[in-house]
């Protein structure tokens, strides 16, 4: 009986994963049950993680890689200690996967962490199944994380039947040129326009949005992107649109990191609604995935 392993602070997700894996045709392959990791915190900082004693033959952690860098402390006490207990096949189903930004280096000397990472991983699980992955100067997973089980999952089309439902006839406006990939298949999944901005980075809160020339008086325009993270990406999107006459900004992310006063620069660009899917916790989660990544743990296990 395959077993889906989770910590214990991300039960709620694991949990639906779990009864969308139950829900999948009975007689296809044998039913998963959960197995909760524990952890304990010395008071000097160092984790120690415990897992269930003895483990079956094929495994899947269930982590999504907000907040990493102590996580991927985990996975690596945890990821050679279940092969010890037992693991034959261990596969990360890791909703967010995080380093993926950083994929090149922008001087010299500076570290490609999305290929540090995901090579790490690579070494240490058999496969991968993630969300909108950020890959940008890369065209395909397996390329930053070198495994042949490297699955790359959209939320797009889940956000978009949203949008299409809050929102009907919305224009989809991607933030940045990297957004392309997301906002053209939200908008072919709900037959909407779609169109996308040109961006300048000059600092982690510092960024400058150029609209598309379109018209923008009285449209209804949904901001899409991978991710939002200090949300200045989307702020300024949306006072940007503000000031073109928008009628009305809303947001879909795949992943809502929203660090610090990421929602509040929101608000105060004019932005109404939000909505994201729980690969990372929120208050504005409104798209699950459990049933999609049921369907490729299934198929992974086949
Ligand atoms: C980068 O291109 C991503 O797709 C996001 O647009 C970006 O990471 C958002 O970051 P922030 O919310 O900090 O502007």
């Amino acid at each position: 009986m395959p077993m889906l392993l989770c910590m214990d602070d991300e039960q709620p997700a694991a949990q639906r994963l779990l009864a969308a894996l139950q829900a999948r045709n009975p007689a296809a392959g044998e039913p998963w049950r959960l197995g909760v990791i524990e952890r304990h915190r010395f008071p000097d900082g160092e984790l120690r993680v415990r897992l269930p004693p003895a483990l079956p033959p094929a495994v899947a952690v269930y982590r999504s890689l907000h907040q990493p860098n102590e996580k991927l402390v985990e996975l690596l006490l945890l990821a050679p200690a279940a092969r010890e207990l037992g693991a034959q096949r261990l596969w990360l189903v890791a909703p967010y996967l995080a380093y993926m930004r950083q994929d090149m280096a922008f001087s010299p000397g500076e570290v490609v962490s999305q290929r540090q990472v995901g090579r790490w991983l690579a070494s240490v699980f058999d496969g991968l199944i993630t969300v909108d992955p950020h890959l940008h100067r890369v065209a395909t997973l397996v390329e930053a994380v070198p495994l042949a089980q490297a699955q790359v999952l959209s939320a797009a089309p889940l956000l978009a039947q949203t949008v299409a439902a809050r929102r009907p006839g919305a224009l989809l406006l991607g933030p940045d040129e990297e957004s392309e990939q997301w906002v053209r298949q939200a908008a072919a999944a709900a037959g909407l326009q779609a169109a996308v901005c040109r961006k300048v980075r000059h600092g982690d809160r510092d960024v400058q949005v150029q609209l598309p020339p379109l018209d923008m008086r009285g449209r209804a325009v949904v901001i899409v992107d991978d991710m939002a993270s200090t949300g200045r990406t989307v702020a300024q999107a949306a006072a940007a649109l503000r000031a073109a006459g928008a009628a009305s900004v809303d947001v879909a992310v795949t992943h809502a990191l929203f660090v610090g006063d990421a929602l509040a620069a929101l608000r105060a660009a004019g932005v109404g609604e939000v909505w994201s899917t729980d690969s990372v916790p929120h208050a504005s989660n409104a798209v699950f995935l459990a049933p999609l990544l049921a369907r490729a743990l299934a198929g992974l296990e086949a």
